[in-house]
């Protein structure tokens, strides 16, 4: 069953998510995308400036070819908003992107590092603008948002980039290439962890009482599409939201889509068959604590068998044994990273360094094609003004992200092996499967489906 949210956009829905009806009326893509002279930069808005969002805009405006003229955050104070508009005194200022979006003319392309629960809303809202997107990762909170970004970004051709900037380091370019060159044959399974302390998790329920909305916090735009809920301190804004189902999807949403990532292409991989996960199980509010995660997909040119399966452990301390991994007792682990065993050895690839090859005297004297950094950021500007392209463009890293997304819908359904059909869109394996895909959206916040 394809997701009871699948109406087609209309200008109705646009106005119901808060456009005015001066934009929405007779709005396309081709009225406000537009071909780049030779000399022209491309106009730059940022949609949460704070945080992540705050290395996004320098690390993009760093382009001889960009041009900063709008910023949006919900926290004016001087980490967010202030320090931006420090930074780009000529941009505008705004702290609702839907006001944002009122301005067309402002922009041509969108930087979008909100907490995850606010990705899809004003990505899928600028597509449909036809302005170009950056978005972070995960690039959204459910399954059937991803999805939506993929037919967005196809639709309205326009340039996008999912924010694992990882991706373009040497570190995980060259394992991506040396599992295309052979150097470990052909890939039997893959086991990739996160054993960091999650120290966003404050609490293990949702704390009774409410406190002070700091004046500075525009807390109903924070919220955005999640159901209502009183401020409190430390709780939430900034960056301890990780913690709630309402806004994330917990260590695996937030680490999955990076360390994932070089598996995910150097197997060529498209989509999981089918996702089980074994954890302490959750209440409705916070994510586990830990979790093991396993998906199975099908075989690829780059897989030994049928099939391929790669598991996700997260949680302190928690990684695979080397005796799971068939790997001798003195090779050091990556802190955090992935195995990826094939028949000829096992490619070890750390979160952010230098992969190495196992068995270590079988490799001795084996050289390892170090590849090029690409800028993650500048590409995206050099797409848009037609003279490179992505490479986390949304038809890469939508499917990734649906697969992450799974994963965290089976760790609220532990011991419970869950069947997807990719194309079809249909999850089964639990009750009300359908409705695990999506999520309810609060008044005035509704995305625009494509
Ligand atoms: N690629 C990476 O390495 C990396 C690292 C950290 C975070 N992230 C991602 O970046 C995003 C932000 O994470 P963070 O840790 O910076 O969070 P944060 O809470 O620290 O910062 C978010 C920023 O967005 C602002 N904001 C929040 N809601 C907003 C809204 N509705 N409209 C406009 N502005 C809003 C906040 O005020 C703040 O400035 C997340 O998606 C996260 O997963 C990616």
């Amino acid at each position: 069953m394809r997701s009871p949210r699948r109406a087609p956009l209309s200008r109705r829905s646009l106005l119901k998510g808060g456009l005015s009806a001066g934009i929405a009326v007779g709005m396309s893509a081709a009225s406000w995308s537009r071909a780049y002279g030779a000399n022209e930069k491309v106009r730059i808005a940022s949609i949460g400036c704070g945080g992540k969002g705050w290395s996004d805009l320098l690390d993009t405006a760093a382009s001889e070819w960009a041009q900063v003229t709008a910023l949006c955050d919900i926290d004016d104070s001087m980490p967010h908003l202030g320090q931006a508009a420090e930074k780009f005194p000529e941009a505008e200022r705004l702290t609702d992107w839907r006001r944002l979006l009122d301005k067309p003319q402002l922009f041509d392309a969108v930087i979008v590092s909100t907490p995850d629960h606010m990705h899809a809303s004003p990505s899928l809202a600028a597509m449909h603008l036809g302005k170009h997107v950056q978005c972070q990762k995960p690039l959204t909170h459910t399954v059937f948002e991803a999805r939506q970004m993929r037919e967005a970004a196809e639709r309205f051709k326009v340039v996008t980039q999912m924010g694992n900037q990882i991706q373009s380091h040497p570190a995980y370019r060259t394992a991506v290439k040396l599992v295309h060159d052979g150097a470990i044959g052909k890939v039997k399974e893959v086991h990739a962890w996160q054993p960091g302390a999650m120290g966003w998790r404050k609490v293990d329920d949702r704390p009774e009482g409410t406190a002070d909305v700091p004046p500075t916090v525009h807390w109903d735009e924070w919220l955005g599409v999640a159901p209502s809920r009183p401020y409190l301190p430390e709780i939430y804004h900034p960056f301890n939201w990780r913690a709630w189902q309402d806004f994330s999807n917990g260590q695996l949403g937030d680490f999955g889509c990076h360390i994932l990532d070089p598996v995910f292409m150097a197997l060529e991989l498209t989509a999981p068959r089918t996702v089980r996960a074994s954890s302490p199980g959750v209440n409705r509010e916070v994510w586990a604590l830990k979790s093991l995660v396993s998906w199975e997909f099908p075989g690829t040119k780059r897989t030994a068998g049928p099939t391929v399966n790669v598991h996700w452990y997260d949680g302190e301390g928690h990684v695979p044994t080397h005796e799971r991994l068939s790997l001798a007792a003195d090779v050091v682990l990556p802190g955090s990273g992935s195995a990826i065993i094939g028949t000829e050895g096992t490619l070890l690839v750390p979160h952010v360094e230098m992969p190495r090859l196992a068995p270590t005297e079988k490799f001795a004297s084996f050289e390892i094609p170090v590849q090029d950094a690409r800028n993650h950021y500048t590409s995206w500007i050099d797409a848009i003004r037609g003279t490179d392209q992505t490479t986390s463009h949304f038809g890469y890293s939508a499917p990734l992200t649906e697969t992450v997304l799974l994963g965290t819908i089976a760790i609220r359904h532990p011991d419970t092996l869950l069947t997807w059909n990719a194309p079809g869109f249909v999850l089964s394996g639990v009750p009300h499967a359908a409705e695990l895909l999506t999520k309810p959206y609060r008044g005035g916040w509704m995305p625009a489906w494509v």
